[in-house]
């Protein structure tokens, strides 16, 4: 039924190319797993959704001519607004705070920089904190604090960043970007378009983002409302972990994905961050990509 409703005139999708350089280090960023992702969307469609934007990897990718990308992390969509509506503000925001981690005492002036967040949240510091924390990870507490220590690396330059910066932009041109809960973007896709759906891991995010009223459970009848209008969904869920050993249970509701497909994403960001120094060999992590529709 859905393959009727393509509009004609729809955009073809383009073959997708390499993905383009973080523009911030986001915790399950889906950059290794893009290209396999946008090859299982559907050739024709409409307006692109992408509800749990964070990092943004495959709608970097994807480079879509129309597309809402919205997610619940207000300072997060901050940045992805200001990217879009004033590139130079942006590029400053960064080139400051990267200026003030360069001295001697740059964990002293990190740990400034993620109390000033903790107290304001606002996307200047938030962008500053996902290149400078450790392992790339930021993490919230139960309270909604930011709690990631400050990483052993060096963030990139502001050169390289205006660089990155730029690229998105164009990359993102045809995105308008919202502050929203997941459903509120995903009631508002008509017949024909896409939505790409990237929540937070079931099993290991429950307290990260800072950004919760999540459940699968809704996620699902949200889903369920879509499929029913003939909007194209496609879901990213955790799949396994421990090269397959250990599964991760999914409820699922019979009949609202029609086809399931398993995407390797590589090792878990999040282990790497938890089991510092301990070998990660084992650790490779493997998502499912559900279709509300078969090719
Ligand atoms: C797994 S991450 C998305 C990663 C993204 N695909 C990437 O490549 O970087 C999940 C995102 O969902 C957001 N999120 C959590 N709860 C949400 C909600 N109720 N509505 C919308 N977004 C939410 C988080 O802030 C986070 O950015």
């Amino acid at each position: 039924m859905q393959g009727q409703l393509f509009a004609p005139a729809a955009p073809d999708l383009e073959p997708p190319g390499k993905p383009p350089a973080q523009l911030l280090k986001w915790i399950g960023s889906k950059r290794r797993s893009a290209a396999a992702i946008v090859l299982a969307f559907p050739r024709h469609f409409n307006t692109y959704h992408e509800p749990f934007l964070g990092g943004g990897a495959v709608l970097g990718l994807l480079k879509p001519k129309r597309a809402v990308a919205s997610d619940r992390l207000r300072p997060l969509i901050e940045i992805w607004q200001t990217l879009g509506n004033d590139l130079p503000l942006l590029c400053q925001w960064y080139a400051q705070r990267w200026q003030t981690l360069q001295g001697p005492d740059k964990v002293a002036q990190y740990r400034i920089l993620r109390d000033r967040y903790n107290v304001e949240p606002n996307g200047g510091d938030l962008l500053m904190l996902s290149r400078a924390c450790y392992g790339g990870v930021i993490r919230f507490t139960k309270d909604g604090a930011m709690n990631t220590p400050c990483g052993p690396h060096k963030p990139i330059p502001p050169e390289a960043f205006a660089k990155r910066a730029a690229d998105w932009q164009q990359r993102t041109a045809g995105t308008t970007f919202i502050h929203a809960d997941f459903a509120e973007t995903l009631d508002a896709a008509k017949a024909g378009d896409l939505v790409y759906c990237d929540p937070p891991y079931a099993d290991s995010e429950a307290t990260l983002y800072g950004a919760q009223a999540f459940t699968l459970e809704r996620l699902f009848q949200t889903i369920d409302r879509c499929k029913a209008r003939g909007v194209y969904v496609a879901l990213s869920i955790d799949g396994w972990k421990r090269s397959g050993s250990h599964a991760c249970a999914i409820p699922m509701p019979d009949g609202l994905f029609e086809s399931d497909a398993p995407m390797v994403v590589g090792r878990s960001m999040l282990r790497r961050f938890q089991m510092q120094g301990q070998t990660l060999e084992e650790e490779v992590v493997a998502d499912r990509l559900l279709r509300t529709w078969k090719d």
